[in-house]
């Protein structure tokens, strides 16, 4: 038999073994058989050698195209056979393509994200852009910088967790670090880092979480958060404080929500405020969430302290502005009428499943 019967058999023995394949692995032995590197056609090529010299370069083409042949009829039938095999889990109702897919569980943000997200925004219209600071603090910024020096017993208003001396722990020795490392008990030390970072006017907000040492109940974590308002210019006022404070309430409470100024008193603000909104429970007359008042207090605030401005680097006779601070997990708790703060921090999604609106 010469070269040229052998080719013509194998293209038609390879055309019928292929149609009796009946899988995709019965289809790639195949391949694998015809076409290998040991498969029937490369041993007939290797004879071509022993072929009349004349003859060789029509073999080389009958053969070129027998391999052409067989790539198609391999592609051909792994195509049929995929198409069958769909086919045939449609039918057996493997697989319905009419089928509801299967919920994707999507998070939201939790419930104080959502109030500080929405917070955000209404002071990003009031032209406000977020400053953020670190939570582990210097005794400096974190008191110093802010008219609090080291004896002074506004001290006691922030109980405060003090990182300890390195190795002092294992030693059985615990002593606050020598740096006067700290956690930031308030927001309020970004304001001299703002201050000292910044080009005037400063407008900033920063919002981020604070720790205290406190005996833990349910209106008292030992982590919370907190929202810092800064504006420093040469020419800001209680007034511009009070109208920008009243304008902020609207969007939170509603346009008829009555406000007032309260004095108060903190070391970095003089003079210094709490801002009231009127009893978010009973509207006014007085009930057991705002001690009988009608009043509730949503934020202090005041005009910078000039001891600050000039932590702050900048001349008390030149600029002053005002400063607020706010809590959102209180805000968050009468928002939804949550009773007990711990649940905050309780990392269970029964919890925050409740409040999908962050999303
Ligand atoms: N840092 C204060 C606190 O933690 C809150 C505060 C009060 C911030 C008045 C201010 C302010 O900026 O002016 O209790």
């Amino acid at each position: 038999m010469s070269l040229a019967d052998d080719l013509a058999t194998l293209r038609a023995s390879a055309r019928d073994r292929l149609s009796a394949a009946t899988s995709a692995d019965a289809v790639e032995a195949l391949r694998h058989e015809l076409l290998g590197r040991s498969g029937e056609l490369t041993m007939l090529l290797r004879s071509l050698g022993t072929a009349p010299e004349g003859e060789r370069p029509a073999l080389g083409r009958v053969a070129n195209e027998v391999r052409g042949e067989i790539e198609a009829a391999i592609n051909g039938r792994l195509e049929t056979l995929r198409g069958e095999d769909l086919e045939r889990r449609l039918s057996d109702e493997a697989l319905d393509m009419s089928a509801p897919g299967s919920p994707v569980r999507v998070g939201h943000l939790h419930p104080v994200m959502t109030l500080m997200r929405d917070l955000r925004e209404i002071f990003h219209a009031f032209g406000f852009e977020v400053y953020e600071g670190p939570e582990i603090e210097t005794d400096e910024y974190n008191f110093e910088l802010l008219n609090i020096p080291p004896d002074h017993p506004a001290r006691d208003l922030w109980d405060t967790l003090y990182v300890a001396e390195p190795g002092s722990v294992e030693a059985g020795d615990p002593r606050p670090a020598v740096d006067g490392t700290i956690l930031r008990t308030h927001t309020s030390p970004v304001q001299v880092r703002a201050m000292r970072a910044l080009d005037l006017p400063i407008r900033v907000i920063t919002p981020g979480r604070c720790f205290r040492y406190e005996a833990v109940d349910a209106s008292h974590g030992f982590e919370f958060h907190q929202i810092e308002g800064l504006v420093i210019d040469r020419d800001t006022s209680l007034a511009d404080l009070k109208g920008m404070l009243e304008e902020i309430a609207r969007p939170l409470y509603g346009r008829d929500t009555r406000t007032r100024f309260r004095p108060g008193y903190y070391p970095f603000t003089e003079p210094s405020v709490a801002f009231d909104v009127a009893c978010l429970v009973c509207g006014g007359p007085g009930c057991a969430a705002c001690g009988r008042t009608g009043w509730m207090t949503i934020l202090g605030a005041g005009m910078v302290h000039p001891e600050v401005i000039r932590s702050g680097g900048f001349d008390p006779d030149e600029v002053q502005g005002y400063a607020f601070g706010l809590g959102p997990d209180r805000m968050t708790m009468l928002r939804h009428g949550i009773g007990d703060i711990r649940l905050f921090f309780s990392a269970d999604l029964r919890f925050v499943t409740q409040f999908p609106e962050g999303r």
